[in-house]
């Protein structure tokens, strides 16, 4: 059965046995005509015999005559041939789950495991539930059972299974009612072919050499060694599509893998191969891509396309043309051989590796994964699948789908592509410039199918889940959310019936969480993968007993855009997690009422006569459930103000890699970015001139409000110059004179030293105001922070080194702070005493780079992560933004801190993180006196998912935002 399944790995495969009967039927009837075809070899070889001096008998034996056919083709490799047409024309089915009595990557010797007592999410509804009911949710629920996984399947998924009724040698897990899903599966991934950290030498993701290369295989550079693909399954992710990358048009075949790699983890042996999700290759993937990558990246003008998107056109189309004649030859040579007998044939089975992969697509046999983005990118490739009649299973990148269902509609085969999107990020270059945190919502309302991913490492496909529990947060169904990270990636990979699911059949691919999957934190306990354990020493956190979460439908009424009003009054705020507890604070039943006037906040509390004024005014009144008024936060170290789309230069500052400038100068409001930002609470940025790309920066940082138009607004800045910063990233090698990290630091000691024998002598010779020396003066005598962005701990161990030695000659103590930090847990010791405080950007580093290589990727992995090191040892923390889309995100990442610390931060301190620390880090905290008018009101907790923004007082123009669909 399974062999017949097999597809062809190569096109020349190995040779079936010709049956007697053919054998026989050949020699009988063609006896004399291969004696004529003899006597004409004879004459040939006679005249041929006189250029050479081969030994007749000797030939004959090497080649019997009996093995050609009358056109003196080989019998045997027309017989392989005609086989290889059997393949051609196979159609290839999902393979089957239910039926198997092992799984095919089961290795023997393997025990049984018994997961006792978890609350399991079986993927689907209940039977009986109608389509329409089970799209809105109904019939998914979380069932409290037992499960029992045997031979790399589940078994049973009952209530109460006895031990005495499984096998003696299974082990026991207890889940003490913790929950239970499938093992997570990212359609998305380069992982294995970009390892982490990136070094150039094992950088394999994309075959750049041609623009169409759909013969190129991610699996010939999948690195089982690289850490990163353990770092994703200690976030619960079991499968992975490992596609080819999307610098050009056609980057090849695609494998998908599960996370499971060499003895550690239970296997045979440690190869790409034994990582197959399914041995028997029933299907084959490959992946393409629009846009802006092919032309941008590969096409060069004057010497090859594609270098517009007519180009790419061009060229998917033309490598469809090529593909297609081969299969139509192909077709014809298989009808001929099968209708006249192959041995009449005069030629071979056409065949060209360069386009069998592509001839497999228009065959059925692949399913095909493609990166387009914008409206032009997706109506050109629709066009190219009804052209060529293919099917394509899934958009990535498909930022723009949710406005074009219709187009989705029309692509070939009757079965509209789902959109394999992230939750929020975006704004990176122009094609991701238009996009929205609702399109998951926005397509399940259209009945298209939503799959988040990961794109790792663009995203740490650990954390891929978070995109599905943003999804939620934004609008999509509780269960669609799962499904988008489970059941819709299993369907459209063709895993249906093998993967995504908690039920009899499946592959034992299992994950026990710490709390609710689409919880803020949510963290693996164990991970199965067919049934083995993967986490031997797995480190679990300390949480209360999970509460699953009851879905909210509210979250699906949007308010995508707020209404600007003074006065307004909130009821039913639960908590008030404000800097200085507001005075006049009067309980009543544990609720608040907030009284906003003019845009600030005139009252928390019961405000009585607040309310009698507001009632007769006609006062719009909003009623909150579990209401939180929090201060507002801060973004520090992003490119929020100088930056509108990443990738586009004539919409940024520019890089200030040999100049010191100050941001204030350069301020750019009134940017999408900025009205989201506002949006989501972020009403006060801090941003420094960028350096060199990423959290690299080098000028004076200004801090400044995200909700004004211009920098003339009334309190549109509240700090020209709050910050001095400096880049000591491996980047700093970019800069014309530090070619080296040696000449970097040595420059930098230069500066410092040079800046405090004149700030000795500066009472005769002033530094220039507003020059590099006037700042590093204010450094020096302590004025102005010394903001490094910097990963490393041996550069961190540098740095702090220089600190002493500039102070000794100052006599004077440097506010020293660090940006970026991934290494910098480390040093956490060392950081307290010299009273350095850490801005972690990313929050949640994940190794991408060398110089981030120690990073700490958490349970259950590793015990704790940068920022549980650093509050042990005492170090002032604050987040910060690698990049600017994260600033939706910033109350989560709090909420992932708050989650995930056991303990060590409160709420309040939580929230902190993004906004008072930073103040706190700067030495400002005191000098910022509480901004009036700066705060947000939440309903449900801004650490936790369900919670959103109702209100935003942004402290300009004397209003508050607010969001409310009547308001
Ligand atoms: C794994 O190795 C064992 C022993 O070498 C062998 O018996 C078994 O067939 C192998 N299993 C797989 C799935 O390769
Ligand atoms: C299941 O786990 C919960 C939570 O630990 C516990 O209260 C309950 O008693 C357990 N049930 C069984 C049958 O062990
Ligand atoms: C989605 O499908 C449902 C039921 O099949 C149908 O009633 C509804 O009109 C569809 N919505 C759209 C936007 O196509
Ligand atoms: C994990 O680290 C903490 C300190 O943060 C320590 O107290 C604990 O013993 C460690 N746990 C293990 C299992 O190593």
């Amino acid at each position: 059965m399974e062999g017949e399944k097999r597809l062809p790995v190569a096109p020349f495969a190995a040779a079936p046995e010709i049956p007697a009967w053919r054998r026989r039927k050949i020699r009988r009837s063609k006896a004399l005509r291969w004696l004529g075809l003899g006597c004409l070899a004879f004459i040939a070889y006679a005249q041929w015999r006189q250029l050479t001096t081969v030994d007749l008998p000797k030939l004959l034996q090497a080649t019997p005559r009996t093995h050609l056919t009358p056109y003196g083709l080989s019998r045997k490799r027309l017989f392989d041939d005609l086989e290889t047409c059997k393949r051609l024309s196979h159609k290839p089915q999902d393979p089957i789950g239910e039926g198997r009595e092992k799984n095919a990557r089961y290795i023997d010797g393997h025990v049984p495991t018994l997961i006792k007592n978890a609350s399991v999410w079986v993927g689907e509804p209940v039977k009986g539930t109608s389509p329409e009911d089970a799209r809105k949710g109904k019939g998914y629920e979380w069932i409290t059972a037992d499960v029992y996984l045997e031979y790399g399947l589940i078994k049973r998924v009952e209530s109460a299974i006895a031990i005495s009724a499984v096998a003696k040698d299974t082990v026991i897990f207890e889940a003490k009612g913790r929950p239970l899903t499938a093992g997570i599966i990212d359609m998305h991934s380069h992982a294995g072919v970009d390892s982490l950290p990136e070094l150039w030498g094992n950088e394999d993701t994309n075959e750049m050499s041609s623009d169409i290369t759909p013969y190129a295989r991610s699996i010939d550079g999948i690195q089982p060694g690289d850490h990163q693909i353990q770092v994703i399954k200690s976030g619960g992710v079991t499968t992975s599509l490992v596609l080819p990358g999307s610098g050009n048009n056609m980057g090849g075949e695609a494998y998908v893998i599960k996370h499971a790699v060499g003895r550690e983890d239970g296997r045979n042996e440690t190869s790409a191969e034994d990582m197959l999700a399914d041995p028997d290759r029933n299907w084959r993937f490959m992946k393409m891509a629009c846009g802006e990558n092919a032309k941008r990246v590969y096409g060069k003008v004057g010497e090859h396309g594609p270098v517009s998107r007519l180009g790419e056109s061009w060229e998917f189309r033309h490598a469809f043309e090529q593909a297609a004649k081969l299969v139509r030859e192909q077709d014809d040579w298989c009808a001929k051989a099968k209708h006249h007998g192959v041995a009449k044939l005069s030629e071979y089975l056409p065949q060209e590796l360069r386009w069998e992969s592509l001839g497999a697509l228009l065959r059925g046999q692949v399913h095909l994964n493609t990166h387009c983005y914008t409206i032009p990118d997706l109506e050109a490739f629709v066009d190219h699948t009804n052209e060529f009649k293919f099917k394509i299973r899934a958009f990535h990148h498909a930022h723009q789908t949710f406005l074009v269902p219709e187009i989705l509609k029309r692509a070939y085969g009757g079965d509209p592509p789902a959109s394999a999107i992230f939750a929020d990020n975006m704004w990176y270059k122009a094609e991701a410039y238009i996009g929205s945190e609702f399109a998951g919502k926005y397509l399940y309302d259209n009945n298209l199918t939503t799959i988040y991913v990961s794109d790792n490492p663009v995203l740490n496909a650990q954390h891929v889940l978070f995109e599905a529990a943003k999804g939620y947060k934004y609008g999509l169904p509780y269960h669609a959310a799962l499904a988008a990270v489970t059941t819709a990636p299993a369907e459209r990979l063709g895993f249906g019936n093998r993967l995504g699911k908690i039920k009899p059949g499946f592959d034992a691919d299992v994950v026990v969480w710490d709390s609710d999957p689409l919880s803020v934190g949510a963290t693996p306990v164990q991970v199965w993968i067919d049934g083995t354990m993967q986490f031997e020493d797995a480190f679990v956190l300390e949480k209360p007993l999970p509460k699953p979460i009851v879905p909210d439908e509210d979250l699906a009424n949007i308010v995508e855009e707020p209404v600007e009003v003074g006065t307004v009054i909130f009821k039913g705020i639960t908590k008030v997690l404000l800097d200085e507890d507001p005075r006049g604070l009067a309980a009543r039943d544990n609720t608040y009422n907030v009284v906003i006037s003019k845009g600030k906040i005139a009252c928390v509390g019961a405000c009585h006569s607040e309310l009698q004024v507001a009632a007769k005014a006609g006062i719009p009144i909003i009623s909150l459930k579990n209401g939180h008024l929090t201060e507002s936060f801060t973004a520090f170290g992003s490119q929020l103000g100088l930056n509108a789309i990443d990738a586009e230069s004539s919409t940024d500052n520019g890089d200030n890699t040999n100049v010191f400038s100050r941001a204030v100068d350069g301020l750019a409001l009134d940017t999408k970015k900025l009205r989201v930002a506002h949006k989501y609470g972020v009403t006060k940025a801090i941003t420094a001139p960028m350096f060199h790309g990423g959290i690299t920066l080098h000028g004076t940082g200004v801090g400044f409000a995200t909700g004004a138009d211009t920098a003339l607004d009334q309190d549109a800045v509240f700090a020209d110059d709050i910050s001095v910063h400096y880049t000591l990233t491996s980047s700093v090698k970019h800069a014309k004179d530090t070619p080296s990290m040696t000449s970097a630091i040595g420059a930098f000691r230069q500066k410092l030293v040079k800046a405090a024998v004149s700030l000795n002598a500066s009472s005769d010779a002033p530094a220039v105001r507003y020059s590099e020396t006037y700042y590093l003066h204010k450094v020096l005598n302590g004025s102005l922070p010394l903001v490094i962005s910097v990963h490393s701990a041996d550069t961190i161990a540098s740095l702090l080194k220089l600190k002493s030695e500039t102070e000794l000659i100052t006599s004077q103590r440097i506010n020293l702070a660090i940006l970026g930090g991934a290494e910098s847990y480390m040093l956490a010791k060392e950081l307290a005493a010299a009273k350095v405080g850490v801005v972690l950007a990313p929050f949640q580093s994940y190794a991408t780079e060398w110089q981030e290589r120690r990073a700490l990727s958490g349970a259950p992995l590793t015990n704790g992560t940068a920022i549980t090191r650093l509050l042990d040892a005492g170090v002032t923390v604050a987040i910060g933004l690698e990049e600017d889309w994260l600033v939706r995100d910033l109350g989560l990442l709090a909420g992932i801190a708050y989650a995930n610390g056991e303990g060590r931060l409160s709420e309040k301190a939580a929230l902190d993180l993004v906004g008072r620390n930073v103040y706190k880090i700067l030495g400002t905290e005191k000098k910022e006196k509480r901004q009036d008018g700066h705060f947000v009101i939440f309903e449900g907790s801004p650490l936790e998912i369900g919670g959103r923004v109702k209100a935003v007082g942004g402290g300009v123009k004397g209003v508050v935002q607010v969001f409310e669909a009547d308001a």
